[in-house]
């Protein structure tokens, strides 16, 4: 009987404020379970230990703003590393927000290119005209970023004309979109060893978003399954060309995989 009435309020509530039935279609729980039924991964991707792919290499992240909706110190850190790996990288990224990750990735590649909404597009959608001033203040002006503005679900990829070695997935996180950008990447702008890494494929630390999940296993073709990670400590999934140790994913802190970190203001 209790729970017929809680039924019944549920589909009360739901007819005054429809809007609560995204609720129920984005709770996290739901898109595991449509992970684990398409995909048989419901506990999320085996991970890759930060700690073996930094190989004992010192970073420092440059510039970190501490403000909301920027990545994390090690994001930053894994793009940087990632960047150096190559000789004279050449980077792609949708999302350029504040310039924080491609002013970070700026130092170690040779060329970077940025994809953002127009501002005139954001503040038309109604978007705070403080926070759509903020794009770029990090990385406007650098002499080896390049900004494209345009809506990365219809940008024309196949006009650039160009391969990337690193290329960061950062820009709407709603499912259609993370997998939209996701089949565009993989159709027009990887290499063979290019290494693809998605932001928010987690909420914290190994705690997995798994509508990103969701849309990453969608989004990459299916060869490249074999080759999806989730990287320790860190909100990244990526999608790497190596053969690398992984292990299977756990929210277990390890004493050996922690950090230092030097603050300078
Ligand atoms: C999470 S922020 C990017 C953060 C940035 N990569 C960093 O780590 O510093 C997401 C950005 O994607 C942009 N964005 C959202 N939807 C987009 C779309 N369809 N096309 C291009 N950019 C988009 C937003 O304007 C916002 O600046």
């Amino acid at each position: 009987m209790k729970r017929l009435h809680k039924l019944y309020r549920a589909f009360v509530l739901i007819l005054k404020k429809p809007y609560l039935l995204n609720k129920i279609i984005d709770d996290n729980d739901a898109w595991q379970a449509r992970v684990q039924k398409e995909y048989g991964n419901g506990g999320g991707l085996r991970e890759l230990r930060f700690h073996d792919l930094a190989g004992g290499v010192e970073v420092s992240v440059k510039p970190f703003s501490f403000l909301e909706g920027g990545s994390l110190p090690t994001d930053l850190a894994l793009l940087r590393l990632l960047a150096a790996g190559f000789e004279d990288c050449k980077y792609f990224e949708i999302g350029t927000w504040r310039g924080e990750s491609v002013a970070n990735v700026a130092e170690v590649a040779k060329d970077c290119t940025t994809l953002n909404l127009p501002a005139g597009e954001m503040l038309e959608a109604g978007l705070d005209p403080a926070y759509v001033e903020q794009h770029a203040m990090f990385s406007r002006g650098l002499p080896n970023v390049l900004h494209l503005e345009g809506n990365s679900q219809t940008f024309d990829y196949a006009g650039l004309n160009k391969k990337y070695d690193l290329i960061f997935i950062d820009g709407d996180h709603h499912f259609e979109s993370i997998n939209q950008d996701t089949q565009n990447v993989f159709k027009h702008l990887v290499h063979d060893q290019s290494i693809v890494v998605w932001h928010d494929y987690a909420w914290q630390p190994g705690n997995v978003r798994y509508e990103t999940l969701a849309a990453i296993m969608g989004g990459v073709p299916e060869t490249f399954h074999k080759n999806l990670y989730a990287v320790r400590n860190t909100l990244c999934a990526i999608c790497h060309p190596g053969d690398l140790r992984s292990q299977k994913p756990s929210v277990v802190a390890k004493k050996d995989e922690a950090f230092e970190i030097r603050l300078k203001a």
